[in-house]
């Protein structure tokens, strides 16, 4: 392993005391041995709602209930223990009143353990953020493109431009003064990306949006090349897992036609041992 591993797992604190210092490493993992892969080296890992769209092949993150973040977060709490475990909140936990948004994430918090939720929303979120926070729930807000919005953003456009950079400004410094630890922008033009994170003091998550934010998140699928559906401009492929995939299945196939699989080694005899 040629990245550092933490020791311990940091607490919402540490992660805002990241800010301007070295940039925050944070992926998504949905199962328990990605997240085994990531711990310690990642700061923080998100169960994101994309593991609707990743695993169970839905075609946006709106299908995404509660029953299956609390699962999926299980599984990779098992996982972790030297990064933070943070979990997104579904479309339709939290949007209604900050009451439900409480019962909710105490839920979360309850049934995975995680240091702490994520939703989306700017200004228009601040109030539940705030009582989230007073009430000992850790918030990570997520503004810029909010995939759970989608049909009322109008698509997967870059955020920011065309006249919305005020709004954006307005919600990065809104949910920052509401008490959230931290914010991921997402596909924020990095011009403003860049000027947000030097505006607010909490630190800024980017995806699609600035080598000068405070750190950077991706999909775990997205930058292994497992998940293929799509690429978006912003996800580099560190990997190409998905041809390596499809290429065993096919070669155990053919194997497994032409006779070939399974071999003598594969096989038991009526002799012990083996
Ligand atoms: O659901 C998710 O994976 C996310 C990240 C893209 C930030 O929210």
């Amino acid at each position: 392993m040629s990245a550092t591993a933490r020791k311990t797992s940091p607490l919402p604190d540490d992660i805002r005391s990241m800010k301007g210092g070295t940039p925050i490493v944070s992926l998504t993992a949905y199962t328990t041995p990605m997240a085994q892969m990531m711990d310690g080296i990642c700061d923080f890992v998100l169960v994101g709602d994309s593991v609707g769209m990743v695993l169970h092949g839905l075609p946006s993150t709106l299908g995404v209930t509660m029953q299956m973040m609390q699962m999926h977060g299980r599984a990779v709490a098992r996982g972790l223990e030297r990064s933070m475990l943070v979990i997104d909140m579904p479309f339709g936990s939290y949007e209604e009143s900050p009451e439900q948004a409480f019962r909710n994430a105490a839920k979360l918090m309850r049934e995975t353990g995680c240091a702490a939720v994520k939703l989306e929303g700017g200004t228009h979120m601040a109030d539940t953020i705030a009582f989230l926070v007073a009430r000992g729930v850790p918030v990570m807000a997520h503004i810029g493109l909010t995939p759970q919005s989608i049909n009322t953003l109008g698509g997967y456009k870059v955020q920011g431009r065309d006249g919305t950079a005020d709004r954006l400004r307005a919600d990065a410094r809104a949910v920052s003064e509401a008490g959230a630890f931290s914010v991921v922008l997402e596909k924020v033009h990095a011009g403003l990306a860049g000027e947000i994170t030097q505006a607010i003091p909490i630190p800024t998550i980017g995806i699609g949006a600035s080598p000068d934010c405070d750190g950077q998140i991706l999909v775990v699928d997205d930058m292994l090349g497992l998940f293929t559906a799509f690429k978006p401009k912003f996800v580099k492929r560190f990997a190409s897992l998905g041809e390596d995939v499809q290429a065993a299945i096919n070669a155990y196939a053919d194997e497994v036609r032409a006779r070939r699989f399974p071999a003598a080694e594969h096989t038991f005899s009526d002799k012990a041992p083996g």
